[in-house]
């Protein structure tokens, strides 16, 4: 037995980059790829005929569909930002909705009950756990410095046996950031993010599982919501978003909106970079659509774990500037 393993592990030589051989967030969910490829392999184990997808998410959702060729028709979210149901999902038929933001779980565990085939889009809350036998997947690299992977928890016993990934020429970005400067690094990010179009499904590579293995989570989690809390406190009055915002909530970003124009560029000059979400929406919708103006105009504020409450203030400092 040992001079078996002795045949397979190589010994000694040079040392591998030191990572601590801790836990991953959900090491019991199916390790992807990327979360597109997580829809896919839900959509390639139901069989589903058509997908209900909202208006507001991001274009490369729509890369399963066209890729096995099943129809999708777009719907549109309430104030709360919840689906409006002017159409019924049929027997073979799903609905995906997006955890927005990580704010909605209290709606996802509402439409657990209530929607069949339902599919939670988590690519935005890592931290909402999956309800149990509802079909869900995750993103890593949205919340992370990881270059790719997904998380993905599927009603079925059916497996997929996809090859596995490999990352190795993918990390450029997140090391050269380290290095140098996020500015830096930002072509090869944005290359990183091109390089993911037409994919396979794939197994979450190593390295990837590597870095996932070795996050403390709840340092993570607990400053996103002392983050978000702060931002919450101080922001609450002047935020004309509609929705109810929960409490004590490890979000991804903290979304704003304010009848102002030009903040986000303002902010980008002060070197506080703000996304978009998404740009396709500007297509596929119209100006008077409440998904246009979320796109448009609200103000997706960080408040990861890479800031502490000083970081905040400084920011809401900026901010009250341009305001
Ligand atoms: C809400 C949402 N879901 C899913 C995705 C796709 O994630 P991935 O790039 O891991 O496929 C994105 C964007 O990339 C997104 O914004």
């Amino acid at each position: 037995m040992q001079a078996q393993k002795s045949q397979t592990k190589s010994m000694g030589g040079y040392f591998q980059l030191h990572l601590a051989n801790g836990r991953e967030y959900y090491p019991d969910l199916i390790k992807l790829n990327t979360s597109r490829n997580a829809l896919q392999y839900i959509l390639e184990v139901k069989k589903y005929t058509k997908v209900y997808i909202p208006y507001f998410t991001c274009e490369v959702l729509l890369e399963p569909m066209v890729k096995l060729n099943i129809p999708y028709q777009f719907y549109h979210i309430d104030a709360q930002l919840e689906p409006i149901f002017d159409f019924e999902v049929g027997s073979t038929e799903c609905v995906v909705y997006n955890n927005y933001f990580g704010l909605k779980q209290d709606a996802v565990k509402k439409l657990s009950d209530t929607v069949p085939h339902l599919i939670i889009d988590n690519a935005q809350a890592f931290f909402s756990e999956p309800v149990p036998k509802i079909d869900t997947f995750y993103s890593c690299r949205k919340f992370f410095g990881v270059p790719d992977g997904a998380y993905l928890q599927i009603n079925s016993d059916e497996r997929l046996s996809p090859e596995n990934d490999v990352s190795t020429n993918r990390f450029s970005h997140l090391i050269t950031s380290i290095d140098h400067s996020i500015e830096h690094g930002y072509a090869d990010f944005i290359e990183n993010e091109l390089d993911f179009i037409g994919n396979e499904i794939k197994s979450m590579s190593s390295l990837t599982q590597a870095v996932l293995s070795n996050i403390d989570y709840q340092v993570c989690k607990n400053r996103r919501i002392e983050n978000f809390t702060y931002l919450h406190e101080k922001l609450s009055s002047i935020n004309e978003l509609g929705m109810e915002f929960p409490t004590s909530t490890p979000a991804m970003l903290y979304p704003l909106l304010i009848s102002k124009a030009d903040v986000k560029a303002k902010l980008l000059e002060k070197k506080i970079f703000v996304p978009t979400y998404w740009p396709n929406v500007f297509r596929w919708t119209t100006q008077d659509t409440l998904e246009y103006k979320l796109a448009k105009n609200v103000i997706y504020l960080p408040m990861d774990h890479r800031y502490d409450l000083e970081d905040m203030a400084y920011m809401l400092a900026v901010l009250t500037k341009i305001i």
